[in-house]
């Protein structure tokens, strides 16, 4: 018997209905990026900046998706995918960020979408995945309360042409990575080190949240957060209080935001900012009801408060600044675990943990894993990649979503990020996370080890499904 086979054998069964999914966004993929009327984002001029991103990568044709999106879905039914989760490019949309609206970049959506539906898979679709049109970052970018306000309408626009194709719609992916490590640290584009507007920015990424649920009406339209379980490194006071401190930056300041409509007050003390920029009303507006919660997971942090420790969790590829606004002095703690090529510890019990903890301290709300997955190493050989080490993350992974489930959890679907190798922001193509390797001079897609192990798991659910209906 082949490890596959092992692995499959065990079975991993959920409820009838679950959502088997994997996930890109539009800049990692697409390329295109001068075709059909595409505007400049940020990620075009960052990634076009010496130093910025590794090896001086950029995305001008990725991994070409925006020709080859008919083979792509080929390969997502192959699969057996019952969901795709994808990003819309907005400086497609609106090339200048505002106003004039581009048709073509509306059409290639529906292409996809229509084509996505044709092999009986659901789009899920994101409004935001951190390509902003370069012309408001001209304007001040997500710390210009403005750049809200268009996002609602360009999410406006963007539901009223795609609502009869798609019926999931998500606003910000990762509000967290947009502000502090576009505008913290500047890892990611637009690459600022200003803390302060670093918080702006994340209060206006929340009200953009908002004001497009508002601006979509009547929809399925849920928010996007990147979770983290975080352990103190020992018991001592200043590592309980880093602790307290990182999970109130990374998780409460966006799930009390979404899910409450208040922002945890030791972390708006910590900051210690005049904070004048949130204003009466917005946090009702960024409290607008949604109808689901789509949860990014991919490690734990071990922190400490004791001086002198390292500053980042994993080593980021180029020179940066904390992303940590106000908390500068945390240091993160090698855990003990194994780690992925990107240095993130492996640990299924993180993924219960935030999943369980959302489950009870928000109101009832549906939720879905929308990222979770590894870059390793791979290597293709006679056609093939045994990616072992991916197969193992997922099943373990996907066994801590059952676990949820059995124990309460109102968990509806899994998204393995990524569905193809592409590139990896700051990492550029150095980093592989696909369940299908690219080879990125040829384009030529070969399912990995990974891919057919997960496409097994999805036929013998389906299997059960038939037979117990
Ligand atoms: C997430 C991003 C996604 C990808 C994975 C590895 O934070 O949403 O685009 O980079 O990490």
């Amino acid at each position: 018997m082949t490890t596959q086979e092992e692995q499959t054998r065990i079975g991993l069964r959920f409820p009838t209905g679950f959502v088997f999914g994997a996930a890109t966004s539009a800049y990692q993929i697409e390329g295109a990026v001068d075709e059909d009327g595409r505007g400049v984002s940020i990620w075009d001029t960052f990634a076009k900046t010496p130093g910025r991103v590794l090896n001086g990568d950029n995305a001008d044709v990725a991994i070409d998706h925006y020709h080859r999106y008919r083979e792509d879905a080929q390969i997502m039914a192959e699969l057996g995918l019952s969901a795709y989760r994808f990003s819309v490019s907005w400086p497609r949309i609106q090339p200048d960020g505002s106003g004039r609206i581009n048709q073509k970049g509306l059409d290639f959506y529906k292409r996809l979408t229509d084509e996505l539906r044709r092999h009986g898979i659901d789009p899920w679709l994101t409004l935001y995945h951190w390509d902003l049109p370069q012309a408001l970052e001209d304007r001040g970018g997500w710390p210009n309360r403005d750049t809200a306000y268009c996002f609602a309408d360009y999410a406006a626009t963007v539901h009223e042409a795609l609502k009869d194709y798609v019926h999931t719609f998500s606003t910000v992916n990762e509000p967290w990575c947009t502000a502090f490590l576009g505008y913290a640290s500047g890892e990611h584009a637009p690459g600022r080190r200003e803390p302060e507007n670093a918080i702006r920015g994340a209060h206006h990424l929340n009200l953009a949240h908002g004001l497009s649920v508002q601006a979509m009406g009547a929809r399925r339209v849920g928010g996007c957060v990147n979770l983290y379980a975080i352990t103190p490194a020992t018991a001592s006071e200043a590592d309980q209080d880093a602790a307290r401190r990182i999970d109130g930056l990374q998780n409460r300041f966006f799930l009390d935001a979404l899910m409450t409509g208040r922002y945890p007050q030791d972390v708006l003390d910590d900051l210690g900012m005049d904070l004048d920029f949130i204003r009466d009303g917005d946090l009702a507006t960024i409290k607008a009801p949604i109808d689901l919660l789509l949860v990014n997971y991919y490690s734990r942090f071990t922190v400490s408060g004791a001086p002198g420790g390292r500053a980042s969790a994993a080593a980021a590829p180029t020179d940066t600044g904390s992303p940590w606004v106000g908390s500068e002095h945390v240091s993160f703690v090698n855990g003990g675990r194994p780690v992925t090529a990107m240095g993130w510890e492996i640990d299924r019990g993180g993924l219960l943990e935030v999943l369980s903890r959302v489950a009870r301290d928000y109101p009832a709300i549906p939720m879905v894993v929308s990222e979770n997955g590894a870059a390793f190493d791979d290597v293709l050989e006679h056609g093939r990649v045994h990616d072992a080490e991916r197969v193992a993350y997922l099943d373990e992974h996907l066994r801590a979503c059952r676990d949820a489930i059995d124990a309460g959890v109102p968990l509806e679907g899994y998204f393995a990020w990524s569905l193809m190798d592409n590139f990896e922001w700051a990492w550029g193509y150095g980093k592989r996370f696909g369940l299908v390797h690219v080879d990125f001079e040829t384009q030529r897609r070969v399912l990995k080890d990974s891919a057919l192990w997960y496409s097994e798991i999805i036929r013998q659910n389906r299997r059960h499904e038939q037979t117990d209906s």
